[in-house]
This record gives structure tokens, C-alpha cells and sequence, in this order.
């Protein structure tokens, strides 16, 4: 049995409209390009409640990376709204923290010193001892206890890419907007990511939206899982994942994660244009 929703309905927990974290109401993007006008995203609809964990799944190139440029207020859209907690975006916004493909960490600076990047941009009040306490909590919580006055070239790419979600946490964003952080490593280093992403969520019960491409990843972490059509996208499927919030990696193997698995690739298919949709 799955819990697969129906576009735009059902009973998920967004119902609760004031407790929504992100909430796109009929977003839709078009870019200037020289070739002429390139739709990318066409009335997108969609929330995730605070606290919540969003995985966004969709065709190479359909938009998925605007998305999140869109809700981290860098772009506005064409049309329809971004809200955060009810704020409509149309300025960059100190309270999305955000972690890439590519961590990007600064070769002359310690991964401890990276990692306080953000507090020396985004204005607070804390003192140099209490950033670093706060930096190095979340070092200790993904692992890298210990490597915080290394350099980034002295780290493996799992290391660097943990400093990078510590990075990404720092400020104690409201939400957190991961663009495929995990897609560069190997698949157990992947694996082990994930079960740190599962603590960092427990701990810090950030909202999260992920970009993705795999679609274990999104089982796995996500409570929702958002499949977008080809370009220009639409939403065209929603899932809940209700597994709770205890998870292990032997939770993918389970017949319900199997279907949900199959009913995702299946909805890939489609949004790749391999497969018609059911009738
Ligand atoms: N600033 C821009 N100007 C013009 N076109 C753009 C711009 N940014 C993105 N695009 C185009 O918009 C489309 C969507 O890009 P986007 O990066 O959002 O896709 P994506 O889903 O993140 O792709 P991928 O899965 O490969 O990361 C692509 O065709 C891209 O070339
Ligand atoms: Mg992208």
C-alpha cells in the first residue's frame, strides 16, 4: 500500500495553512534567452509545511535549480507567488540557508572558518566564542569533530560536502534548500550522508527541500516528494512518504518502498516523455 496523493489535493499536512514554511502559489518563469523566450516553470503549486522535508524530483534542465532561486529570493517570478511563513520573497533572504553539487569551500580558509562564513555576513549578536560553539556543535554532529583547523583540499569530497550542509545550518536558517548535495560522491558515501542528513534534521528540525535525481535519496529522506514535468514544468505528481522520522537505509528495501520506488520511476518516465501516463 502507498500513500501517493493526488496533484494539489488530499490530506497532507500543508492543509494546516499557518503553519506552511514555503508556499508557491501558480509560479511560472520564463528566461530571455537569444534563441528567444525559454518557458522553464508553468503555474507550479506546491508547500511544505514547517519542519517538513521536501524532495523535488523532475527531467534534467526542467527547472528544478530555478526553483530554488525562486524561493531563496535571488529571482522573482514571472507570475504567481513565493511566500515564506507567509512573507512574500521578492529579495534575497538571510533565513534560506542553501548547499550545491559542489561544496565550494575556501582553500585559505580552516573548514572551521568556512563553516562561520555565513555569521560573519548575516547580522547577530553572537560573540566570536559563541559562533564557534555553535559551528562546532554542528561539526560534531556530522562527524568532523576533530578535521575543523584542516584545510578543504585536506578533506575527502563526503567530508567537504558535511562542512558545507554545517555551512549551509549555521545561521539557523528557517529553511534549508539542498541542490543535489549529494550527487558528486559515491554510492556509500552517499548512503552515509544521508543517515547525517537524518540527524541534522532531528536535531535542528530545519524545513528542508531537496533537488534530486535519485530517487532512493528522496524515499529516504523526504515526508513529500514533488515529481515535475519536462519544460516547461508543471507539477505532475505528488507523494507523501509516511514512514516517520525514524529511518534506516533496510526501510528502502520494504515492499512499500519498492512500490513507491516503482510508482516514482514510473512518473520519470512520463516526465521524460518515454511513457504515457495512465489513462
Ligand atoms: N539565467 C538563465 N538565463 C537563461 N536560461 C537559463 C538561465 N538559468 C537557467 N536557464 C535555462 O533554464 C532551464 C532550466 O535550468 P535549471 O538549471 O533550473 O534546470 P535543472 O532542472 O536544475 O537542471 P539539472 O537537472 O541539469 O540541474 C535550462 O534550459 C537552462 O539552460
Ligand atoms: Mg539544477
Amino acid at each position: 500500500m502507498t500513500d501517493t496523493l493526488t496533484k494539489g489535493g488530499g490530506d497532507s499536512a500543508t492543509d494546516a495553512s499557518d503553519d506552511i514554511r514555503i508556499e508557491l502559489s501558480s509560479v511560472s518563469h520564463t528566461f530571455d534567452t537569444a534563441q528567444g523566450p525559454l518557458p522553464v516553470l508553468n503555474e507550479l503549486t506546491f508547500s511544505v509545511p514547517t519542519g517538513g522535508f521536501t524532495a523535488v524530483v523532475g527531467p534534467s534542465g526542467c527547472g528544478k535549480s530555478t526553483l530554488t532561486r525562486l524561493i531563496a529570493g535571488l529571482m522573482i517570478p514571472d507570475a504567481g507567488e513565493v511566500r515564506l511563513h507567509g512573507e512574500l520573497v521578492r529579495t534575497p533572504r538571510h533565513t534560506v540557508g542553501m548547499a550545491f553539487q559542489n561544496p565550494v569551500l575556501l582553500e585559505w580558509r580552516s573548514i572551521i572558518d568556512n563553516v562561520l562564513l555565513p555569521l560573519e555576513i548575516v547580522p547577530n549578536k553572537l560573540s566570536r566564542a559563541d559562533k564557534e560553539a555553535r559551528a562546532m556543535s554542528l561539526l560534531r554532529l556530522v562527524g568532523l569533530d576533530g578535521f575543523e583547523h584542516k584545510r578543504p583540499s585536506q578533506l575527502s569530497g563526503g567530508m567537504r560536502q558535511r562542512a558545507s550542509l554545517c555551512r549551509a545550518m549555521v545561521h539557523r536558517p528557517e529553511v534549508l534548500i539542498l541542490d543535489e548535495p549529494f550527487g558528486a560522491l559515491d554510492a556509500f558515501t552517499r548512503e552515509d550522508l544521508w543517515q547525517t542528513m537524518h540527524a541534522v534534521r532531528k536535531e535542528e528540525k530545519t524545513t528542508c527541500l531537496l533537488i534530486t535525481h535519485d530517487l532512493r535519496e528522496a524515499v529516504f529522506l523526504a515526508d513529500q516528494i514533488v515529481v515535475l514535468s519536462g519544460r516547461p514544468a508543471t507539477v505532475q505528481h505528488l507523494m507523501a512518504v509516511d514512514m516517520g522520522h525514524e529511518r534506516s537505509l533496510e526501510d528502502l528495501y520494504t515492499p512499500e518502498s519498492t512500490e513507491r520506488l516503482n510508482i516514482l520511476r514510473h512518473q520519470i518516465e512520463i516526465a521524460q516523455g518515454r511513457d504515457k501516463p495512465d489513462s
